[in-house]
């Protein structure tokens, strides 16, 4: 039987019969470094590893300015703001994605409109949106705009799905064409690169997520990253309360938030970031075990990283035959102590964005029908 056989490869693989989706490993100084934190005392919003954490992403991503928030989902949130993104303005983004995308325009009073995912990076379609934008829109004094709602379409926030870069030189290229932001939802792409250049890097901004479950982790936490130094100083302003320095005075100039990651989460991140490399190369050696494996089971195919890529393959991905394969596949994984997980519900199925804009999805409800993920964690 197929599903036995895949079960006592992923057991050998990961050598438990128990084996969790993606949970963190801590090999090196995370404990020394908050040790640290709490012999100092500097556990909350001031502290040097803050500062450094910023200063080794920016170094690690190749962006300009990096600044840590408390969350993936302040960071998109945050970053939609900064690109510019009102109450009433049009985000144009997927449904196969995880809901903070989603929740992040909607703090803002915006209205998603969903694109359908290309079949090679189950990301967002370039040529799908331009087909959605040439059928629906205009540019109209400079911005874009949909033709049957008026309203103002600002930004376009496709997302690395599991790791797997978008096209985003074309992505890029609509989004300049219609005069729209482009804003990464890179918070599952940390160490994957298109072209050879750190994901996250191409637009005005790129999110990151540190959750528990992501490459690296600092328990909970976000990142933004700049290529704009100007910009990325206002948002390091807006997340920390927007307080004017002085040494004693509460001064503040804007409405602020208070986004900041605390010392305590940044230490684990320096500690973490400091094997960034073993880690992404441990879970692209999982993902040639699969690759080869599958191809001796019918039926199963793995899901492989998209040409001029390096994916991090934070999640693995398998595609069944249809939803009954999708189904009996989750139900005999997790009866047998694999864990496995099916797409995330799309955006467009949810009571809060059924009434929203969409382009068919054709793509997104073929992936969202047999897509389920398979144990990823980092090996070593
Ligand atoms: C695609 C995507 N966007 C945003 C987030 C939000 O990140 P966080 O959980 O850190 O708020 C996550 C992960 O959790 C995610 O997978």
């Amino acid at each position: 039987m197929q599903f036995e056989k895949i079960v006592s490869f992923i057991n050998d693989l990961f050598g438990t019969d128990k084996v969790p989706l993606s949970v963190p490993v801590f090999i090196g100084n995370e404990k020394k470094y908050l040790n640290e934190c709490i012999d100092t005392t500097f556990v909350s919003s001031v502290g040097k590893f803050v500062d450094r954490f910023e200063s080794d992403m920016a170094a690690y991503t190749g962006c300009r300015r990096a600044v840590v928030c408390v969350s993936g989902t302040n960071a998109l949130h945050m970053s939609l703001m900064l690109a510019g993104v009102e109450r009433d303005d049009e985000v144009v983004t997927q449904a196969l994605t995880f809901i903070a995308t989603c929740n992040a325009l909607s703090y803002i009073g915006a209205h998603p409109v969903f694109i359908d995912v290309d079949k090679d990076t189950m990301g967002m379609s370039p040529t799908a949106l331009k087909e959605w934008l040439v059928s629906n829109c205009e540019i109209k004094d400079g911005e874009c705009r949909n033709i049957r709602t008026g309203r103002r379409v600002k930004a376009c926030v496709p997302m690395h799905t599991f790791g797997h870069p978008v096209h985003i030189d074309e992505m890029i290229a609509v989004c300049e064409e219609y005069h729209i932001e482009l804003v990464e939802d890179a918070a599952e792409s940390i160490g994957s690169l298109y072209k050879g250049k750190h994901t996250g890097t191409f637009g005005k901004i790129g999110a990151l997520s540190f959750n528990g479950n992501k490459t690296i982790t600092t328990g909970g936490g976000g990142m933004m990253l700049f290529n704009d130094e100007e910009l990325g100083s206002l948002a390091k302003h807006i997340t920390t309360q927007a307080k004017v320095p002085h040494r004693w005075e509460f001064r503040h100039d804007h409405i602020g938030y208070n986004y900041r990651m605390p010392n305590i989460n940044a230490a684990l991140g320096c500690a973490q970031l400091e094997h960034i490399e073993e880690y992404v190369a441990s879970k692209r050696e999982t993902a040639k075990a699969y690759e080869e494996f599958f191809k001796t089971i019918d039926d199963v195919e793995f899901f492989t990283e998209p040409a001029d890529c390096r994916s991090n393959y934070w999640l693995n991905a398998v595609i069944l035959n249809g939803r009954d394969a999708q189904q009996e596949f989750l139900q005999f994984t997790n009866d047998h102590g694999v864990m496995t997980r099916p797409i995330w519900e799309l955006m467009n199925r949810l009571p809060m964005f059924e009434h929203c804009e969409n382009d068919g999805l054709e793509n997104t409800i073929w992936f969202a029908d047999r897509v389920v993920n398979i144990p990823s964690s980092v090996r070593i």
